[in-house]
């Protein structure tokens, strides 16, 4: 619908205007001229009084713009800055003495109307509805046809590159869908923030002009063109407008990408009410791509589109359908197999089909697939079609309903898992969220509480280890005597003085490097044979000594070949030191950004690979999921062999909590953390899925991502820069002189670009990751990691 409204004192106006306009043509604007929203003048009007540009009532205040005058209400066409606020009714816009229009908000400063370079010697406003300022010479320095927001009128052009973007269904604003005239001569409508890719566009004119310049064209009796370069080379015509009783000055037609997704064509009469709607791209507004957010489909009630939650989903918020919806029960409790049956159904339903594409696709019966996703805790549901089973994993984008169609072959069942009902103890996810606390009341019962839980936890396994050490015992002494590894070191950390600890490390004598939980020292034990580097922890919990004895033997529990070991640790008095194993080839930071010397192409997808993997164990391998926190290239250390191993993992819990808020920020990680650490909100494994995703962009171009020595601003942030390389279609250019195959780059780079969405649950699990990167999976096109919202 185009934004309609109607206000009395317009209204008057608009009649005496009318009246009034026959004896002067052309209005001159001129310098010193300015208008008010609620005294006289209100707006400038064009000579036949059809549009008028100045204040309109927006909400409670007032926007600036031009509108289309109807006998009862009218139509906005264009808006000066969409996104700002709406202004108080003490404000003016004025066209300058030294050539600018602009608007003054009360006392609270300017905001300039047209950007124009050159100082303006008068405006007009021509009956087309183009506002126009024009130089000392009465040339054309800058007109409002030039800038589009979601409308273009007759006679105006939407030149190639140019844009319409839909308005917020509130007010003016921008809103959810983009109209693009894109440099290939075709027209297309997109959801905004995706990306652009051919599987987002839900309508186009077919229309490829081969780098010729092709234009929309909307002429002033209503025929909706394409055209190449000038009028008279007409490449299609979208609309052409046989009403020809509406071929006269009286009838004026606007083309609006209107708030639902579809670009219409109205005809406005002046002495008839409302608008006539002579055509729409869409004649379905539910074939709109993502007119309903994830996990939810549109249907038709009463020629309204309306939205639907898919089984197992609940909308995000009841008040606006078209938000999307999310799912309704717990899956942090999925263990998989077979057990999966107790907590987790099957439903299904026929003709509904989404946009994503799956991560695995089998030949097998529809009971086997839905078995299948029954027992696998990734898939959120599967689409089965010709003995095809797809799986899935959530959110669902782009889901529509099809038509019912008499063919059997093309049908399609939707199977989608759902949670079986009630409030199951068993399903209340197991603790390895790090939660940020709001303030310090809410403290202390949550310590005692994790403390609480932890130290439960790990009697319980020590239980559980020892029972089974005992049993196997025969199997590892084989192995301890071949000089591995065995169980037994895993299990005991060793426990050192403090006088130990000076001695190897000769008095603290060599320091390796500072953390950012205290310095580490470079030491030998056992008379100079085994090299280990010592970590002196400072800023940690006071009274958090059980706490610190249980977060050292989970960490001791961990064994993994992409993270550092610690040996053992030394705890006496406020002493706290950490022993690892010494890694020789210092950090993946060194490697990467020193200027000689980088790895090869082949060499970094090892160590991307070998980094997720370790996160991957972590966060879902060991016994008590661990998050980082932390993730960064200073932290993944390289061994002997070159194999990378993260280190400073299970240390967040230990830090002060007042240091839980700012210590990203002391740290001096700022690039590196998700954008939830800043909104207060429980922190998830998907923080560090997001770090990863970041380290992975590092990886791929081998430089920072903040660099702020380069000649072009576009590269300064290399998370933005990398994505309009991967839309622009030019990966290359990231990894100038170096033999990357295309493939695996984009690979690298599309997976990056998953890990790093603002959104948390559009983030893929760390197990998705190693999946995609190792080629076990394939990866759908990523949207834009800073879309607002879906
Ligand atoms: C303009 O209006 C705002 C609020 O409506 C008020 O705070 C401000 O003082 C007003 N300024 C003038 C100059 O009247
Ligand atoms: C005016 O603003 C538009 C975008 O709103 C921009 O494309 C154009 O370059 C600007 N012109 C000048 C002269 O700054
Ligand atoms: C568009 O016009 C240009 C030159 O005006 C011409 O070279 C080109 O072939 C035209 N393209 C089409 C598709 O007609
Ligand atoms: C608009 O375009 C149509 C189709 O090309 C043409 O017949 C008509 O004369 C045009 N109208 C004007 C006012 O140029
Ligand atoms: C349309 O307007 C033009 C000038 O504004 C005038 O010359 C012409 O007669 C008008 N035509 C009709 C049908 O009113
Ligand atoms: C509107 O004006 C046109 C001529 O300008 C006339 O043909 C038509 O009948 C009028 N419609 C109404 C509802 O008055
Ligand atoms: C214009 O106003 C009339 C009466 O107030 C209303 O019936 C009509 O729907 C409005 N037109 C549009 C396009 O909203
Ligand atoms: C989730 O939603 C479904 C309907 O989509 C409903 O049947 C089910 O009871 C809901 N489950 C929970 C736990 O709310
Ligand atoms: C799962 O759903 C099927 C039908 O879709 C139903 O027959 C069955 O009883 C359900 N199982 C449980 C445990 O609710
Ligand atoms: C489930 O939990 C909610 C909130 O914790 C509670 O309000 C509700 O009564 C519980 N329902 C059942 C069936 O236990």
């Amino acid at each position: 619908m185009a934004p309609v409204l109607s206000t009395i004192f317009l209204f008057f106006y608009v009649l005496s205007a009318v009246e009034g306009a026959e004896q002067e043509l052309p209005s001159r604007i001129i310098l010193g001229s300015s208008l008010f929203p609620t005294s006289h003048p209100p707006s400038w009007f064009s000579p036949s009084g059809r549009f008028a540009f100045g204040f309109y009532q927006q909400g409670t205040g007032f926007a600036v713009g031009i509108w289309l005058v109807g006998k009862h209400n009218t139509t906005v066409v264009w808006t000066a800055n969409r996104n700002d606020p709406p202004v108080s009714a003490n404000s003016t816009i004025v066209l300058t003495e030294d050539g600018k229009l602009l608007y003054r908000i009360g006392q609270g400063g300017e905001k300039l109307i047209a950007n124009n370079t050159e100082a303006a010697s008068f405006a007009s406003l021509h009956d087309s509805g183009n506002l126009v300022l024009y130089n000392k010479n009465s040339e054309v320095i800058w007109e409002s046809f030039k800038y589009p927001t979601d409308t273009i009128l007759g006679g105006q052009t939407l030149f190639s590159g140019g844009q319409l973007i839909s308005s917020s269904d509130t007010g003016h604003s921008t809103g959810r869908f983009h109209l693009k005239m894109q440099d290939d001569g075709n027209l297309v409508l997109y959801p905004l923030n995706t990306g652009d890719t051919p599987g987002d566009a839900y309508w186009d004119s077919q229309t490829f002009g081969d780098g010729s310049k092709f234009h929309l064209y909307l002429n002033s009796s209503g025929h909706l063109l394409i055209i190449n370069g000038t009028i008279s080379k007409i490449i299609k015509t979208l609309y052409y407008n046989s009403l020809s009783a509406y071929n006269d000055n009286s009838t004026i037609y606007h083309a609006t990408l209107d708030t639902d997704g579809v670009l219409r064509l109205y005809s406005h009469r002046y002495n008839e009410t409302g608008e006539l709607k002579a055509w729409p791209a869409l004649k379905n507004p539910c074939e709109v791509k993502s007119f309903c957010g994830f996990n939810s489909y549109c249907t038709l009630n009463d020629g309204q589109p309306v939205c639907l939650c898919l089984p197992g989903s609940a909308p995000i918020d009841p008040n606006q359908g078209t938000l999307g919806c999310s799912r309704n029960y717990s899956e942090s409790g999925c263990k998989g197999g077979k057990e999966n049956a107790l907590h987790f159904n099957i439903t299904t339903m026929e003709n509904i089909e989404w946009g994503d594409r799956h991560y695995v696709q089998q030949s097998m019966s529809i009971d086997e697939c839905s078995k299948s996703c029954l027992e696998d805790c990734n898939c959120g549901a599967a689409l089965f079609s010709k003995n095809m089973c797809m799986k899935q994993g959530l959110p669902l984008r782009y889901v529509v309903r099809k038509i019912q169609s008499g063919d059997q072959d093309a049908s399609t069942t939707a199977l989608l898992k759902v949670g079986i009902g009630g409030n199951r103890t068993d399903l209340i996810p197991s603790k390895p969220t790090i939660i940020v606390f709001a303030s310090e009341k809410e403290l202390l019962p949550a310590i005692l509480m994790t403390s609480g839980l932890v130290l439960f936890s790990c009697i319980s396994l020590i239980i559980f280890c020892l029972f089974i050490y005992k049993i196997r015992s025969i199997r590892y002494k084989r192995l301890l005597e071949n000089g591995e590894d065995g169980l037994t070191e895993e299990l005991k950390l060793r426990l050192f003085s403090y006088n130990e600890l000076k001695v190897a490390t000769n008095g603290f004598k060599e320091e390796l490097g500072k953390g950012s939980f205290g310095a580490v020292y470079k030491g030998t034990l056992y008379r100079g044979k085994k090299l280990v580097a010592v970590k002196r922890l400072e800023k940690l919990l006071e009274e958090g000594e059980r706490e610190f004895q249980a977060e050292m033997r989970a960490i001791g529990r961990t064994h993994h070949k992409n993270l550092v070991r610690l040996l053992g640790y030394c705890a006496v008095d406020s002493k706290r030191l950490l022993v690892y194993e010494y890694m020789g080839n210092g950090s993946l930071a060194n490697l990467l950004f020193k200027s000689s010397g980088r790895p090869d192409w082949n060499e970094r997808i090892r160590i991307a690979i070998d980094v997720a993997k370790g996160i991957l164990y972590l966060h879902e391998e060991c016994e008590t999921p661990i998050i980082h926190c932390d993730i960064k290239p200073q932290n993944i250390l390289m061994d002997d062999f070159w194999t990378a191993k993260i280190a400073d993992f299970g240390l967040a819990k230990l830090l002060m909590p007042d240091q839980t808020r700012t210590f990203t920020i002391l740290r001096g990680t700022r690039g590196y953390v998700a954008p939830e650490w800043h909104k207060n909100t429980p922190i998830s494994v998907k923080a560090d899925v997001y770090s990863y995703g970041i380290v992975l962009l590092e990886i791929v171009c081998c430089r920072r991502n903040m660099e702020l020595n380069t000649s072009k601003p576009e590269e300064i942030i290399l998370s933005t820069w990398v994505h309009q390389c991967f839309v622009a279609g030019e990966l290359q250019k990231l990894v100038i002189g170096e033999e990357a195959d295309k493939k695996s780059l984009e690979k690298m780079v599309m997976v990056a670009l998953w890990c790093i969405q603002d959104e948390p649950a559009l983030r893929p699990s760390m197990k998705s990751v190693v999946m995609m990167l190792e080629g076990i999976t394939d990866i759908s096109i990523p949207p834009c990691p800073t879309a607002e919202s879906m």
